[in-house]
């Protein structure tokens, strides 16, 4: 099948390669995103991914700690992600390089727009670590960024539930499931999908979402032939 994407920044949670345990990485779940990854590069699709680190640690439990610092920390947490990545996927024989956003020159690239356009080019799945480098923003906002900077068709957020809802569907089974979303009705809504800086940065963009579970690891693949699962974020 022809993919419908050129170009797709990938948002992994951290969550998601913890599998069950919910912390640190689950090497079978990784091999299993992985596996899917590589489908896609097979496609010819440049790919791009930037991972969250809250398997790791997660800044908001940390109240009694400098915002600063908390949020330093997860970006830390964000790299051994990415590592975790480069070396399940350069196993699988695709080419990667890691750029991160805190230079850590003696782990990986920092991160250079231009360079990282070009590695797209050559076929080489970059991942995106630490964030935007910056307290303060999500590695929501840093997908939204990095999506915008490198040109992507469309970002691929992979979730733990299958699309957006109105409520949480596993507290309120009445919540309502959305296929379709623009980014007003995020924001008006207030729904939970990705937090306020991150999807005013993709409405100023026109930069599309489309939001979906990865408890199906298959649905990467899905979303890139353009099937229709989980929500479609778009549209002022
Ligand atoms: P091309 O120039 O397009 O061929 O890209 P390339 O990434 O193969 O070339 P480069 O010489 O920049 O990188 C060679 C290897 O060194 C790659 O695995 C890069 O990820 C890595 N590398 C490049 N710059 C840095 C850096 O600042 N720090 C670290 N740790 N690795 C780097």
């Amino acid at each position: 099948m022809q993919p419908k994407y050129h170009r797709v920044l990938i948002k992994l949670s951290g969550e998601a390669l913890a599998g069950d345990e919910g912390f640190g990485i689950n090497p079978t779940v990784v091999k299993s995103i992985c596996k899917e990854v590589k489908k896609i590069w097979m496609q010819g699709v440049e790919i791009a991914i930037v991972v969250g680190g809250g398997n790791f640690w997660r800044g908001r439990f940390a109240e009694d700690m400098d915002k600063s610092s908390a949020d330093y920390m997860g970006m830390l947490a964000t790299v051994i992600n990415a590592m975790a990545l480069q070396d399940v996927m350069e196993r699988m024989d695709m080419p990667t390089r890691v750029q991160s956003a805190i230079d850590m020159k003696t782990i990986c690239e920092p991160y250079i727009k231009r360079k990282a356009i070009r590695h797209l080019e050559k076929g080489r799945v970059v991942i995106f670590a630490a964030g935007t480098g910056n307290p303060f923003f999500t590695t929501d906002t840093a997908a939204a960024l990095r999506a915008v900077e490198i040109g992507a068709d469309i970002i691929l957020l992979a979730k733990n539930v299958d699309a957006v809802y109105s409520d949480d569907p596993l507290i309120n089974p009445q919540a309502t499931r959305y296929e379709r979303l623009t980014y007003s009705e995020v924001i008006e809504k207030n729904l939970q999908v990705m937090d306020l800086t991150a999807i005013t940065l993709c409405k100023e963009n026109k930069m599309p979402i489309q939001v979906f579970g990865l408890a199906n690891p298959e649905n990467l693949v899905h979303a890139v032939d353009g099937e229709k699962i989980g929500t479609i974020i778009q549209g002022s």
